[in-house]
This record gives C-alpha cells, structure tokens and sequence, in this order.
C-alpha cells in the first residue's frame, strides 16, 4: 500500500486488534469510539477472549489470529503478550496494514533489527506504543528544556513503580523488568533529552512473591546511567509500590527543576506538618493515570493509518530504548557497568 492510496482511507476504517488481555481490551475500546472507526475485527490467543470483547463492544471476532490479516482490515492494533508482538508486525506490514504494535517491539535486539528490516522493506507505518510521549506532562517538560527554562540539565530523576504486579503468566513471556517496565522510562528519557545514554549500572532485587524468581526476574529496581553529554540519570522501579502507581520524571537544571507525575494523585506522603500536596486519591493503575495520553496515541495511530501523518514512534527508536534495557538487563545479571555500545553493535 502506497501513501496515496492510505490517504483514501478517510472515514469508515475497519481496525483489527489483536490480544484481548489488560492493555488489549482498553485499547479496543478506545479504537471502537473513534468517529472515523466504522468496524472492529478481534483474535487473541485465548479465542474466549476476542469473543467477549466483540459482545461487549458489539463488532465481530474470529478464532483464528491470522483471519484478521484478511478480513479487509485498513489497519491493525497490536497488544498481544511481548514474545508475539515481531511476527505478528512483520505480518502486518507484510500484509501492507499500518500497524501500530505495543512495546517492546521484540524480546531482544536480533529480532527486533528482522522486524526493522521487514518495515523497511514493506514501506509501511508502524507505531510502538510510548503513550508518555503524548502526556501533557512530558511534552511541557520536552518543551521546558528545549526552550531554556530549565537551563542546563545536570541531572535527571525516573521512576516507573507499579502498586499491584502483573499476573503471573505475564512474565516469562514478558522480557523482565528492564526491557517490559523500565523501557518506558528508556525511550522518555531520550526523547525529552534529545540525548542518547551512553553507560548503565543496574541492580534488581526480589521482595515480593516467588513466580518473580521463578521466572527469572526482578521486582524492585535501582539504575545510574550516563548521558552522552554527561547527565547524570537515576532510576527506581517496582511492582509492588504500595502508595499506588507511581511514575515520574524529575529534571534538574541550572535555572529550574521540572517535577513530571507531580500532581494531587502522585502517591507520596509528605512527612513535613503543613504540607498538603499532594491530596487526591493515588493513581492505581497505568491505564488511568495515563488515559489521556493512550487516547492520544490511538489517535495518532488512526492518522498514520490514514496517511496524513508519519508514525510518532518508530521501530527504529523502539530498537533504541530496547539497547538501553538489554545493556541495563546485562549490568544487572552481571554486577558491572555496561556500555550501550557493547550490547548494540
Ligand atoms: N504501554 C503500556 O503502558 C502497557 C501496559 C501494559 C502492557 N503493555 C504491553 O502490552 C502487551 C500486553 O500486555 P497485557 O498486560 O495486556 O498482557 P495480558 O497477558 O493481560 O494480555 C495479553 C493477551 O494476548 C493474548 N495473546 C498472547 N499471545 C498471542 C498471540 N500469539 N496471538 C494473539 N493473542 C495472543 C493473550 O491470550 C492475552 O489475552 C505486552 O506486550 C505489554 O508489554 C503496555
């Protein structure tokens, strides 16, 4: 499919969605509510699933994942569990459908270039799903630094914490903590920075259930990394953060430091008499703290599809945050800083 013929596709598209699990279902319905969304198809894995979800949203199903390739779809929305997400992209493109995929973009850095080489090759649009780059938050932040607000940046601050782990199933399929969670936090990193990290030096520890150990894989996380310009970057995450969902980035510079996820919800309890801030109910999960931002994305999505806007995250910057969790996974398993450089070659 060529961009003239993508920018036919102005209204009445037809969307497969692919995996029906937390974040599949959210975005399905996102997607059904679009006014230029005319049909839905869904699959998943677990047929059970798809079908529910097409009642509850009132669109059809199929049993089998690769029917949705062919069912006339315009594009289609990726959300399955990590290690299905490469042949399911290279499917897509090769089938000629936009496609916008979840992250990561595959479990390791070899897919993940055979992926990059098919898009490529297929000339097609594809969207990994960084929703924090359509948060306000970020953006003012993005903004803030660009524009001299903040001054020179010295050091920067990130924090990625969950208050409930995900189901056990989801991890030995799911990459571990670095490349599933903190890859959030890799790819904001550089795209607010403008920056590329040069050096890791990570730790992990389990402090909750086993199936975390079971499945080789950590539940509370601390990272120092490097910026090529030399900022210096910390980093904290867990699965079990009992405040709430916490995720946030500071940015400290000569002039200002800008607080992003500091607001009436951030799960932190001031233990200074007085202070109020912050006072709301703490975020619980990621699809409210971040529903705008998944709203945009889905939106941004709907107009690569069309043709009239390039994709705002590609598989190539996807690859970028993917080195920076690989190089990070690496320092963790073997106690010692790690080059970005020595995992990306
Ligand atoms: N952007 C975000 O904030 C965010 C948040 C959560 C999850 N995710 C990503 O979304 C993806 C799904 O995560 P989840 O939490 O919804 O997981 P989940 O386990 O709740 O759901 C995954 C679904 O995919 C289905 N599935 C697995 N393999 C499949 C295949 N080959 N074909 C079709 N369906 C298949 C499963 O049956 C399941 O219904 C993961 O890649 C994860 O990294 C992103």
């Amino acid at each position: 499919m060529t961009t003239d013929d993508r920018e036919d596709n102005t209204a009445g598209m037809r969307i497969g969605v692919l995996g029906l699990g937390r974040i599949g279902s959210n975005h399905a319905t996102v997607v059904r509510q679009h006014p230029d969304v005319e049909s839905l198809v869904l699959a998943d894995a677990i047929p059970a699933r798809a079908h529910e979800a097409a009642q509850r949203l009132g669109c059809e199903s199929v049993d089998a994942v690769e029917e949705v390739f062919t069912s006339g779809v315009d594009a289609v929305v990726i959300a399955t569990a990590t290690d299905a997400h490469a042949d399911l992209i290279t499917a897509g493109v090769r089938a000629g459908l936009p496609t916008f995929c979840e992250k990561p973009v595959a479990l390791d850095i070899t897919q993940s270039r055979r992926v990059l080489t098919e898009v490529e090759a297929a000339g097609v649009p594809v969207q990994i799903g960084f929703q924090r780059r359509f948060d306000h938050g970020y953006r003012t932040a993005k903004q803030a630094l660009a524009d001299g607000t903040i001054g020179d940046l010295h050091r920067v601050h990130l924090v990625t914490a969950d208050q409930e782990p995900p189901h056990p199933d989801y991890l030995p399929r799911s990459g571990g903590m670095y490349r599933d969670c903190h890859i959030h936090d890799f790819d904001i990193l550089r795209w607010v920075t403008g920056r590329e990290v040069v050096d890791v030096t990570a730790r992990g520890a389990n402090r909750g259930a086993a199936f975390f150990r079971e499945s080789d894989d950590v539940d509370n996380t601390a990272a120092l990394l490097t910026l090529d310009d030399g900022t210096l970057v910390t980093l904290q995450g867990s699965r079990y953060n009992g405040g709430g969902h916490d995720v946030r980035m500071e940015l400290a510079g000569t002039k200002a430091t800008y607080a992003v996820g500091l607001d009436e919800r951030t799960p932190l309890v001031s233990a200074e008499d007085g202070a109020t801030l912050p006072a709301g109910d703490p975020w619980p999960n990621f699809w409210v703290r971040f529903t705008p931002a998944y709203l945009a994305e889905v939106n941004a999505f709907i107009e690569v599809a069309k043709g009239t806007t390039p994709s705002p995250c590609t598989v190539d910057e996807a690859l970028a945050a993917l080195c920076i969790a690989e190089a990070a996974d690496l320092s963790m398993r073997e106690g010692r800083r790690v080059e970005v450089a020595e995992v990306s070659k």
